[in-house]
């Protein structure tokens, strides 16, 4: 993830995957604006904020490239791909809305969170308003299987994000546990998106649980990877705040991997949670600590192992430059930079 070669991999694969379907992306941005917009003024405001602030658009993408992938006919539901590709970046942008309020962040996307700029009761209400208007967007399909799909998906990200409060510092959570809240407040919405996709397509039912199974492994490698970013990274290039997941509570993957080895140093990280501060070049401390110890490198091998999986899993869809930009993507999620 740091070296420059790397970085330019990354970056050209994923310019590669989105051209393949730059048409479709063009369309669900129109969509977005039109969904995220409203004729009350300030949330208005707000929708123009959010749209206007980016984001890799990933779960849109997955949606349209699964759909493409396993499409065999006319392509008659294209409109419903493009609304519901849409719809995901609605949720999306929903949990990150809330998902700043629970972590009290002030940055998201190189700009002031909605909660630090607007407040929290604002960052509520907007939140909800956005999962709100995604399910009414999401009930024009009249399609019960979608329907099902993403309700079940949002009271799973929702227990995902309730589970982890409920661990929130605590350095007896096991590595199960912590597998447990990434499937639910990440992986989920991955695989939604890529069963949606195949839904739409009419695939069959085999071609359509693979794409369901390659998007719940790539989430997990997804959220691997941003959680060693976390440690890694700078906050310009995240564009949020880097190094805060230890100071709100959240232990990840490598403090639990690096704890099983050094159980000594449970009270020092207990400390730097409980003061939601680093001391002096405590946080370079830490992470050569992390690196040296080597568990910076076995978590992002288990990203790795996610993806090769997620890799796997489209064996059974028939050749296409939409499953080979799928192919690619895992590689993409564990070697980006933001
Ligand atoms: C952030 O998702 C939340 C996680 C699951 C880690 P993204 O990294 O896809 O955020 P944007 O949409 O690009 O800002
Ligand atoms: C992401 O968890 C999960 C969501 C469902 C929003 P994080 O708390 O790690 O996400 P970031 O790092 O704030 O984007
Ligand atoms: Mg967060
Ligand atoms: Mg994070």
């Amino acid at each position: 993830m740091a070296h420059s070669k790397t970085k330019f991999d990354a970056v050209s694969a994923a310019r590669t995957i989105f051209s393949l379907i730059r048409t479709d992306m063009d369309a669900v941005e129109s969509e977005y604006e039109r969904q995220i917009s409203s004729n009350i003024q300030f949330l208005d405001h707000l929708g123009k904020y959010l749209k206007d602030s980016g984001g890799k658009r990933v779960r849109p993408a997955l949606l349209l490239l699964s759909y493409r992938s396993v499409l065999s006919g006319e392509g008659e539901k294209d409109v419903s791909a493009v609304r519901l590709a849409s719809v995901m970046e609605m949720l999306h942008t929903a949990t990150l809305v809330h998902d700043d309020i629970i972590d009290n962040a002030d940055r998201r996307r190189n700009r002031p969170s909605i909660n630090s700029k607007f407040g929290n009761q604002t960052a509520v209400l907007i939140g909800d308003w956005l999962y709100m208007s995604a399910f009414e967007t999401s009930l024009a399909e009249r399609d019960l299987e979608i329907l099902d799909i993403l309700t079940r998906l949002t009271r799973l990200m929702t227990e995902g994000e309730l589970i982890q409060l409920t661990v929130l510092g605590s350095t007896r959570l096991t590595v199960d546990d912590y597998f447990d809240i990434l499937r639910r407040k990440t992986a989920y919405l991955f695989s939604a998106c890529c069963e949606i996709g195949a839904l739409l397509a009419g695939a069959p039912v085999g071609q359509r649980e693979a794409l369901r199974d390659y998007g719940l492994n790539l989430g997990m490698a997804f959220q691997l990877a941003d959680d060693v970013l976390d440690f890694v990274a700078d906050d310009g290039t995240l564009g949020k705040k880097a190094g805060v997941d230890l100071l709100e509570g959240k232990l990840t993957l490598p403090l639990l991997l690096y704890l099983e080895k050094n159980p000594e140093a449970t009270k020092w990280l207990e400390d730097i949670m409980l003061n939601g501060a680093y001391g002096p070049l405590e946080r370079e401390g830490l992470l050569e600590k992390l690196l040296s110890s080597g568990v910076i490198e076995e978590t992002r091998r288990k990203a790795f192992s996610f993806a090769e999986a997620a890799r796997k899993n489209l064996d059974v869809l028939q050749a296409s430059e939409y499953r080979n930009a799928l192919e690619e993507i895992p590689i993409y999620m564990i070697e980006r930079e933001k």
